[in-house]
């Protein structure tokens, strides 16, 4: 290779805390690469990248881009620089223009449209092209497809590949693998803050790739054949609600979750999954129609009687409901059950009994932590999903709603919490699994939905779905051709 590299990092340290993030790392991108930055949660990417884009100061260690050695205080100089960024929780301001975002034309997107009209793909991709207007030849994507459906993936990597030959330089950092092989040159595996290997994406596969991350082999669960149907736990009939805009988000949508069974709601985000699980959880009124939960009516029953029946939710928003990201990793494990007699004595709180019980469950689902007194956010990403996920299954839910459990797990951990659903499964719990990730669905379900504007464009028995099926489902492309 002739030239610099975009990129050379040498030594880069930086520690919160007790916390080593990244420890001595030495990271080189060149021009017309795209390059995957792998790794299990917490093991320092977005650290990594945020230094250089410009956001954290490293503690030790130096940065050259284009062969000069620079320091940068402030992504506006990384900008400067010619470095982009779209980061894991992208953000655009909602209530401007997509023309206020970015002054572009050239987008497959309605320039003219509010931001909150937009689907996450197209978002996304207004967060893209506005990286490249600002002249971002060397361009840092954090988990860029967590929040794509299948075509729009493609798309993205169509745009990365071309962006490479003309020989700009791209990070991509995703937890699936399948895309890593597909749209990556070159592999970086990072382990606990150091860089464990590199590879050629064309000389390696997804075993290894897993195996380097997690340092150990990883085996994919196995869902075994259902055995026949239990009674209905979830009946959702003729079901209609609004959104926050007072539009319909949920169009006359019936069916059933058994006693061990995973129902598989697929669906690009923004087509009534959330104000689905919102309605069954009391959290949203429906506009007409009827849930019930066991022999119980619950249709626009207040939250806490839902909860009393043993239904449990991974909510999709991790922060934005999920967690307190101000207050410690055992007040958050015990938000939805501290007047549970086991945790107080008349009004005084157990602290031995909350201690016990939180250190029990980020020991069990092995969530990388210094301390149960640490605030939730100073977890990574996939940290705080398997906190939410702890605490909803500690509470033996007879009906799990599970939205987009695995957004943002890594390797491991997504088959740890798949392997938890299975258990459930077995268990004769129903789970409800609302997820965009097609491969998720497809290992997972036993029944599969597509929910598209609201709709439920037919349910069909894994055995019988096709992945490319249901993504044209998921696009609204049913067997008769597009919707208008
Ligand atoms: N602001 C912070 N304060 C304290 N600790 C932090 C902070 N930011 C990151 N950390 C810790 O540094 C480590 C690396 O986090 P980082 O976000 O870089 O991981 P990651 O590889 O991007 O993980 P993920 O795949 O979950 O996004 C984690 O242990 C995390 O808890
Ligand atoms: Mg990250």
């Amino acid at each position: 290779m002739t030239g610099p590299p975009a990129v050379r990092m040498r030594g880069v340290r930086k520690r919160f805390l007790d916390v080593v993030a990244n420890d001595g790392i030495d990271f080189d991108l060149h021009p017309g690469e795209v390059c995957a930055l792998l790794g299990e949660n917490g093991a320092g990417k977005t650290t990594l990248m945020n230094i250089l884009f410009g956001l954290l100061p490293p503690d030790a260690g130096t940065l050259e881009v284009w062969g000069e050695p620079v320091t940068l205080r402030s992504p506006r100089e990384a900008i400067a620089r010619g470095i982009g960024m779209v980061h894991q929780h992208f953000t655009l301001v909602p209530p401007h223009t997509v023309l206020e975002n970015i002054v572009v034309g050239t987008l497959e997107v309605d320039p003219d449209a509010p931001v909150w009209q937009l689907s996450v793909g197209e978002q996304q991709r207004v967060e893209i092209v506005k990286a490249l207007y600002r002249g971002a030849r060397i361009l840092i994507l954090d988990e860029p497809t967590a929040v794509l459906t299948p075509p729009e993936a493609r798309g993205l990597f169509k745009a990365l590949r071309s962006l490479a030959a003309e020989g700009r330089a791209v990070v991509f950092i995703s937890h699936k693998l399948r895309e890593v092989m597909e749209v990556t040159d070159r592999v970086v595996v990072l382990r606990g803050g150091r860089v464990v290997a590199t590879r050629q994406t064309a000389a390696t596969d997804p075993q290894e790739l897993a195996r380097l991350m997690v340092g150990r082999e990883v085996h994919t669960p196995v869902r075994r054949p259902r055995p026949a149907a239990g009674a209905p736990v979830l009946e959702v009939e003729e079901l209609v609600v609004d959104n926050d805009r007072g539009l319909t988000a949920v169009e006359r949508v019936s069916f059933a979750v058994h006693a061990g069974e995973i129902f598989g709601l697929a669906g690009v985000s923004g087509n009534g999954q959330g104000e689905l699980a919102e309605a069954i959880f009391g959290l949203r009124r429906a506009r007409r129609g009827r849930i019930r939960v066991g022999d119980a009516a619950l249709t626009n029953r207040p939250a806490a009687e839902v909860v009393a029946r043993r239904v449990a939710r991974i909510p999709e928003d991790r922060i934005g409901v999920g967690l307190l990201m101000e207050l410690s990793l055992a007040e958050n494990l015990i938000l939805e059950t501290y007047r549970d007699p086991r945790f107080r004595r008349g009004p005084f709180f157990l602290a031995s009994a909350v201690a016990g019980f939180a250190d029990r469950l980020l020991a069990d689902y092995r969530v990388r932590a210094p301390h149960r007194a640490v605030p939730a956010k100073t977890l990574s990403g996939g940290n705080l999903q398997k906190l939410l996920l702890a605490r909803a299954l500690a509470r033996e839910p007879v009906l799990l709603v599970a939205h987009q459990p695995t957004r943002g797990l890594d390797v491991a951990a997504t088959e740890e919490v798949h392997a938890r659903l299975l258990e459930l499964r077995e268990r004769g719990v129903a789970v409800l699994l609302i997820s965009e990730d097609l491969d998720e669905i497809l290992a997972l379900s036993d029944r599969i939905g597509v929910l598209y504007e609201g709709r439920l464009m037919g349910v069909v028995p894994a055995e019988e779905a096709r992945v490319e099926e249901l993504g044209l489902l998921m696009a609204g492309v049913g067997p008769e051709g597009p919707r208008a």
